[in-house]
Formats: structure tokens, C-alpha cells, sequence
């Protein structure tokens, strides 16, 4: 997540995410999964700006009129505004604010759009409204809002997360990575996702304390050879493009999989010429959003 100032206003740069291994460990009694997962912020970004206003109302916006904007609430419901409202009742301090909001990450595709967005707008706010909170403070707010959004809080370029994957334990990869991600024009909601888990969760984690650092000198071969994803299944069943997606990147022998509960997906590359080229080739065959990123260094 990158902050700047623009006159008045602040303005947020912040990243989409893949889950490059994704295990499911078990249900929990509050129903949610225990999960152990490893997360790279990628280069495709959200831009939200931050203006004051003179009352204590939030007022959210989009910037232009894309298609991905219309696919999101701007109410209430929207996790930018309901992180700005925790805050508010967090600190007892009623300051407005006009977010407008550049959508870039597409949304149900488990690239963490949202989630991104709610990281920024927590610690945007804490800076916007000079409200002084040490990071400990906004990470259960963080953990009330969404699974991954303490991940982006704390914006590592890689990371392994736990427990419902609240918990960061950021990671230093060596070399950057290369992807090609791909999302249909169709979506997966993220309970429907986790309510048709095929598989029964196993209890030994793909990352033992022993694995890490070969994770951080090698993390090409490491995980070109443990690219999973637990919740791909029952992605694959409820969202045939999932399917087709796989398919066609399985054909072309690159190690792939669903990215977090879909329905975008990714392939790992060799290099940034080989993403772009597949890229390229993906865009000129099918009516999916393409894109060819790199992982942050
Ligand atoms: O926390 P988040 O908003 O991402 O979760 C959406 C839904 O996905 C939850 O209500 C829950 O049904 C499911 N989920 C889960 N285990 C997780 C994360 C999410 O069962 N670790």
C-alpha cells in the first residue's frame, strides 16, 4: 500500500492479492475455517482518494463509470465505508470524509479487492484524521472486517497467514514472481465457496517453521511444486469458467490454480515476457479480464 499527499486530499495506492497455496485445516466452532495460506500482493491496484469535509458525514463514490464499479455496492454495505464507521465508533471521534473510489480489482474473485480497500481506508483514516493509532490498535478492527484484511494492513509483499488468515507472518521472497491471472465475467461468493468444501480438512500445515527459508531462496521451484488451492474443487463444481480456465493453463503446462475462493485464477510463470505473451494469447481467445503482474520484490 502506498500513501501520498495531493494538497488536501491523500491518496492510496493499494494491491490485489493470490493465494499461491491455500489449506484448508479444519472447522472451527465459530464456523469459520482454520486455513494456513501463502498470500503475495501483486501489481494491480485500487486507487482511493481521501478529502475532508466540514460535517461528520461519509460519503463514497466511484471515479468514472466502469463496469467494475457497478458490480459493487456504494452503500453502507461497502467495507470502505464500514471501515471508516469502526473507526469512528472506535475512537468516539465523528470527523467526515468524500472517498472516491478507482476500481481496478475486479470483485468475487478472491483477488482481495475489498479487503484491500478496507486496509486502506483504516490506515488512511488513522493518518487523515490524525488519530495517532499504533498498527496493534487497527488490527482486530482489521480482523472484524474480513479474513484477509489484515494482511494488507500490514502490506508484506508475501506472506503465510493463519488461523482464518488473520494472522501474518510476513515472508521475504528473493525474486519477484510472474503471473498471468485470469477472471471470468462470472463470479463465486466466498460462504457459498467454503459451504461446498469437498474435500475433509487435514491437520498438517504445507509450511513447517523448517520450510521457510528455502521458501525465501527459492520460492519459484517451491512453489511451482506446491501451487494448491483446497477450496478449487468446489470452485471448479459451482463455476464452470473455473474449470475452463484450469483446463486450458493445465494444457499449456503452466502451474496453476484458483486464487483464494474465485473465481479468478493464475498461472505461474518463468518469466514477465512468458506472462505477457500468454497474456495476450488468453485476451485474443476469450471475453476474461487478463492481466499480467509480477509479485512486489
Ligand atoms: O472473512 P470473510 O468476509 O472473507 O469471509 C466470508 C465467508 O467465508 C465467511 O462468512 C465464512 O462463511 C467463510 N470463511 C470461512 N473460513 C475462513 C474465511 C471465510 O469459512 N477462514
Amino acid at each position: 500500500m502506498r500513501l501520498s499527499r495531493q494538497g488536501e486530499s491523500l491518496i492510496v495506492h493499494t494491491p490485489a492479492k493470490l493465494n499461491l497455496t491455500l489449506k484448508v485445516l479444519g472447522k472451527r466452532p465459530d464456523g469459520f475455517h482454520d486455513l494456513e495460506t501463502l498470500m503475495v500482493s501483486i501489481g494491480l491496484y485500487d486507487t482511493l482518494r481521501f478529502t475532508p469535509r466540514s460535517d461528520s458525514e461519509l460519503s463514497l463514490r466511484p471515479v468514472g463509470t466502469g463496469r467494475l464499479s457497478s458490480d459493487i455496492p456504494f452503500d453502507d454495505t461497502n467495507l470502505i465505508v464500514r471501515a471508516a464507521r469502526l473507526l469512528q465508533e472506535h475512537t468516539g471521534r465523528r470527523f467526515g470524509v468524500n472517498i472516491r473510489l478507482d476500481k481496478r480489482i475486479p470483485s468475487q474473485a478472491g483477488l482481495g479487492g475489498g479487503s484491500s480497500d478496507a486496509a486502506a481506508t483504516l490506515a488512511a483514516l488513522n493518518t487523515f484524521w490524525k488519530l495517532g493509532l499504533p498498527v496493534e490498535d487497527l488490527h482486530p478492527l482489521a480482523a472484524r472486517l474480513g479474513s484477509d484484511v489484515n494482511f494488507f494492513l500490514d502490506s508484506p509483499s508475501a506472506a503465510i497467514c493463519t488461523g482464518r488468515g488473520e494472522r501474518v507472518r510476513p515472508i521475504r521472497m528473493r525474486q519477484p514472481l510472474h503471473f498471468v491471472v485470469i477472471k471470468p465475467a462470472t463470479g463465486l461468493s466466498t460462504g457459498k465457496v467454503f459451504q461446498s468444501l469437498l474435500k475433509s480438512p487435514e491437520e498438517s500445515r504445507l509450511f513447517p517453521d523448517s520450510m521457510v527459508d528455502s521458501l525465501e531462496q527459492a520460492p519459484f521451484a517451491m512453489i511451482s511444486r506446491l501451487i494448491r488451492n483446497d477450496l478449487e474443487s468446489a470452485g471448479r463444481s459451482l463455476n464452470p469458467d473455473v474449470d475452463r480456465i484450469l483446463e486450458s493453463l493445465t494444457r499449456d503446462e503452466i502451474p496453476a490454480a484458483m486464487t483464494g475462493s474465485g473465481s479468478a485464477c493464475f498461472g505461474l510463470c518463468q518469466t514477465d515476457r512468458q506472462a505477457r505473451t500468454l497474456a495476450a494469447r488468453c485476451r485474443a481467445c476469450s471475453g476474461d479480464e487478463v492481466f499480467a503482474v509480477r509479485s512486489a520484490a
